[in-house]
């Protein structure tokens, strides 16, 4: 934190030797990620009975998620290996970065997104940073699995997390959060769970840190699904070692309605290193979640919100004291599902009713009419 110089402005590459000490800084694709904001505010304590809960946003990544981080690193070695085509399937946030920064290198890139299934800020990010959208009919699972026979076949270069660069950049978040307490752990990390790309890599952070010593304890995590898309949960609920995909996934958090998740077998070895747990939460949960971070002035997408759900529930259950210290990361922006935000606040959402709505009032255009409102 500090530096002015590229690339050690980039929260990701400030810790390059421990991310990727062979590229070269020709070869640093970077938008100066990272360097997110740690929030800490009254209503979201109030909500979940955590006096230490923190929201570590990395909504205020360049293309508005924690994408950018694995990216770069992604994208960077790409150019190192002197690729020029890319592609990845996604719920939105990854097309949206890897699209932004294939074009900042110079890159083709082409996204598989399951068609009629990605929020609207995520496509129109997309499309407009100039990638060919391939709409798959299907969902991410069918997606996810095209994009792989693609990359095989043709040659073409695959960003998605199980590309282990992307791991490598997604790392930072845990070594910046380290950073910004001082070097020192907190107890919990919270983080939503989808494709278990993040899991994956907070675990594999924790991991070097305390080789490094440069932690003494290693946090555990908290690894938060959506009840309708939940095999990781399920997996470590029955203490199998193996996972069953969930054949019709089903959430409003788009950004994690994946039922084959392809991370899942690191990720279950972060949960043990940091003798960690999975929890899930209802979509009226997150969206009750979501509308207090919302209107504490912080903001994010749905996704999002599932970790400050999660802790809440992990309160109520016993699992986290309410005077731990808590870290919740907020993985993508307000803006990216405006959608969800204001059919919740109408209550125009299926099976959901809003406990916090904000309805907008008509009014004449009159001084009276306004005297009468406020
Ligand atoms: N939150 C947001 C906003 C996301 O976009 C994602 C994943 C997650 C949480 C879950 O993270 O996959 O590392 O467990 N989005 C991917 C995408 C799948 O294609 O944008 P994960």
């Amino acid at each position: 934190m500090g530096s002015r110089e590229f690339p050690y402005r980039s929260g990701v590459w400030r810790f390059r030797e421990l991310i990727h000490p062979l590229v070269k800084d020709k070869e640093i694709v970077s938008r100066s990620e990272g360097d997110t904001t740690l929030y800490s505010h009254k209503k979201v304590i109030q909500y979940t009975g955590i006096e230490n809960i923190f929201m570590k946003h990395e909504g205020e990544n360049p293309t508005g998620s924690f994408k950018d981080r694995g990216m770069t690193a992604g994208i960077s070695e790409a150019k190192r290996l002197g690729m020029n085509l890319v592609a990845c399937a996604s719920t939105g946030n990854t097309s949206a970065s890897m699209a932004a920064y294939a074009s900042m290198a110079g890159m083709r890139s082409i996204v598989f997104i399951p068609e009629g299934e990605i929020a609207f800020g995520k496509l129109s990010q997309a499309m407009a940073y100039g990638a060919q959208v391939f709409q798959v009919s299907g969902n991410f699972d069918d997606a996810m699995s095209l994009v792989q026979k693609s990359s095989r076949e043709l040659g073409i270069y695959l960003l998605n997390s199980i590309n282990p660069w992307r791991v490598e950049g997604q790392k930072s978040i845990m070594f910046e959060l380290i950073q910004q307490l001082n070097w020192s752990s907190p107890d919990w990390v919270v983080v939503p769970a989808g494709n278990l790309g993040n899991t994956s890599a907070f675990g594999k952070a924790f991991d070097e840190l305390e080789k490094l010593e440069l932690i003494e304890e290693i946090p555990r995590i908290a690894s938060i699904q959506a009840t309708g898309a939940d095999p990781f949960y399920r997996t470590w609920k029955e203490k199998k070692e193996e996972l069953k995909p969930v054949k019709d996934p089903e959430t409003i958090a788009t950004a994690i309605k994946i039922g084959n998740p392809v991370s899942w077998k690191k990720a279950l070895r972060t949960i043990k290193l940091t003798n960690g747990i999975v929890e899930e939460v209802t979509d009226q949960e997150i969206m009750d979640a979501k509308a207090v971070i919302d209107s504490s002035g912080i903001g994010c997408e749905p996704a999002s919100a599932a970790s400050v759900a999660g802790a809440k529930k992990l309160v109520e259950s016993g699992m986290i004291d309410k005077k731990e210290r808590v870290v919740c990361i907020i993985t993508g922006n307000i803006l990216k599902d405006p959608d969800a935000t204001i059919n919740y606040h109408l209550g125009k959402l299926k099976g959901i009713s809003p406990r916090f709505p904000n309805n907008p009032v008509v009014i004449e255009a009159s001084l009276d009419a306004v005297r009468n409102v406020i």
